[in-house]
């Protein structure tokens, strides 16, 4: 058996709490079976996201108590900037809250109506920041990214034939830029190589579209590299990092994910698209040298930047999830594969074959986990996608519960349990039953929206 070993120890511990199901029950009426709306004093397990939840070091903590507070000026921002040149190597750094600002940045300085945005796979909010902007999106990836069950190792691969037709179609006028997400979040966490890196960036170069890279999850896509694409199989972390921004003209993150757990950044070489976006930052997110972050967050991202260059750090939330992967897919539990990074991914379609899409499979299985289980997962499927521009429902290419294991957050015998509850409810799948939207936001309907059994 390849049990994963927890690299670090635990110094600082949370009491969780397991409610009776008769709460679980009650809690998910009052949450609109949306584990969205679901209060952590009725969660076990939090598996909702690794966004803000991965625990921090001793180092970060520490370098947290050092910050220093200034409206303009403050020396954390400078240490950050040398974080982001050393680990990104890019010079030209603007802070910003989170990563959706980022993106509401860059979508309001290049995306006008009538724009395409060509990209491996959307992700929610970089979808949404498009759409506002009057844009659309085109996602290319190739076929094999779909199919659940599968050996690729890079399924957030561009589908570089396609994205060259696409140029050829809309005309090069009317695409803003290219986004490569690493680690595809919505197709399972699935990243892409650094050859395909430098097929997109060729492709670029061709038509002369700027390449912007979502760097949220760069950290665990380098990691897959290192093991998964034979030329960088001795290429130390920090080069293998460099060596995939370095193909992106702009590279944008959300440090609640990348780093840390608070904060965002955009950043580039590029001196004409810093002085574009600059004035952006005071008027979006705060000053130039805090950008909407405390202090205190921004110290926390630059030590955490430098941690992701250590492999014995960067490997834990991967292995975790190889192992619960494995698990499941050896009791024939349809699962993503190979696995990816973020968390595990369930495949909804599948075990909630009897629930049509209309009926949001992936949020009542997300909901039944929570039932029996106590544990939070998230809905990644037709209720996390948004209405086309005529109000219709689309429905989303994969019907996934995703269980997100973020760093160092839980130990095994945790792990073991959610192998152990899942196992139960396939077993007993007959029972979980479809949804219906009873309130529906207009926008990024998944956080805040409520559903109600049929
Ligand atoms: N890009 C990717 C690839 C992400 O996964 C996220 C957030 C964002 C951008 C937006 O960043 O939340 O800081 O504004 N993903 C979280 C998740 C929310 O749960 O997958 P943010």
């Amino acid at each position: 058996e390849n049990i994963p070993l927890e690299l670090h120890k635990v110094r600082i511990v949370q009491k969780l709490h397991l409610v009776p199901i008769e709460r679980r029950l009650e809690a998910l009426y009052e949450g609109g079976f949306n584990t969205f709306r679901l209060d952590t004093k009725d969660v076990f397990l939090d598996m909702l996201t690794d966004s803000g939840t991965n625990a921090m070091s001793d180092r970060q903590l520490g370098a947290m108590m050092m910050a220093d507070d200034a409206y303009a000026g403050s020396q954390s921002f400078v240490r950050f900037q040398k974080a982001v040149l050393d680990v990104l190597g890019k010079k030209y750094l603007l802070p910003v809250h989170q990563g959706r600002a980022a993106e509401n940045i860059i979508s309001n300085a290049y995306v006008k109506k009538g724009s395409v945005v060509p990209m491996n796979y959307h992700f929610t909010t970089a979808m949404a920041h498009i759409t506002q902007y009057g844009g659309r999106i085109e996602e290319l990836l190739y076929d094999e990214a779909y199919v659940i069950n599968s050996k690729h190792p890079f399924k957030g691969n561009m589908n570089l034939e396609k994205l060259e037709e696409c140029i050829l179609k809309h005309t090069a006028a009317r695409i803003p830029y290219i986004r490569m997400e690493a680690s595809t979040n919505l197709i399972g966490g699935q990243p892409f190589s650094i050859e395909n890196l430098r097929g997109v960036r060729a492709i670029a170069d061709k038509y002369k579209i700027p390449l912007v890279l979502d760097a949220s999850l760069i950290g665990e896509n380098a990691w897959l590299v290192k093991q998964r694409e034979e030329e960088f199989k001795e290429t130390s972390m920090a080069d293998i990092l460099l060596c995939m921004t370095d193909l992106a003209d702009l590279v944008y993150f959300s440090a609640r994910k990348l780093s840390s757990s608070r904060g965002g950044g955009i950043c580039t070489n590029n001196e004409a698209i810093y002085r574009e976006l600059e004035p952006l930052v005071p008027l979006f997110e705060g000053f130039l040298t805090y950008g909407g972050m405390s202090v205190r967050e921004v110290e926390a991202i630059a030590v955490g930047l430098y941690e992701t260059l250590d492999e014995s750090m960067i490997c834990q939330s991967p292995q975790f999830i190889a192992y619960l992967v494995n698990a499941l897919e050896s009791k024939g539990i349809p699962v993503v594969t190979p696995p990816g990074v973020l968390g595990c991914h369930v495949d909804a379609m599948q075990i909630c074959a009897h629930i049509p899409q209309s009926q949001y499979p992936a949020g009542a299985l997300a909901a039944a986990f929570f039932l029996i289980s106590g544990v939070r997962g998230m809905e990644r499927g037709s209720v996390s996608n948004q209405r086309d521009e005529y109000g219709n429902e689309t429905y989303a290419d994969m019907e996934l519960l995703r269980l997100a294991v973020p760093r160092r957050v839980f130990t095994l015998s945790q792990i073991k349990y959610v192998e152990d509850r899942l196992t139960w409810l396939f077993d007993n799948r007959h029972l979980i039953g479809g949804l219906k939207f009873v309130y529906e936001p207009p926008v990024l309907r998944f956080f805040m929206g409520g559903l109600a059994p049929i």
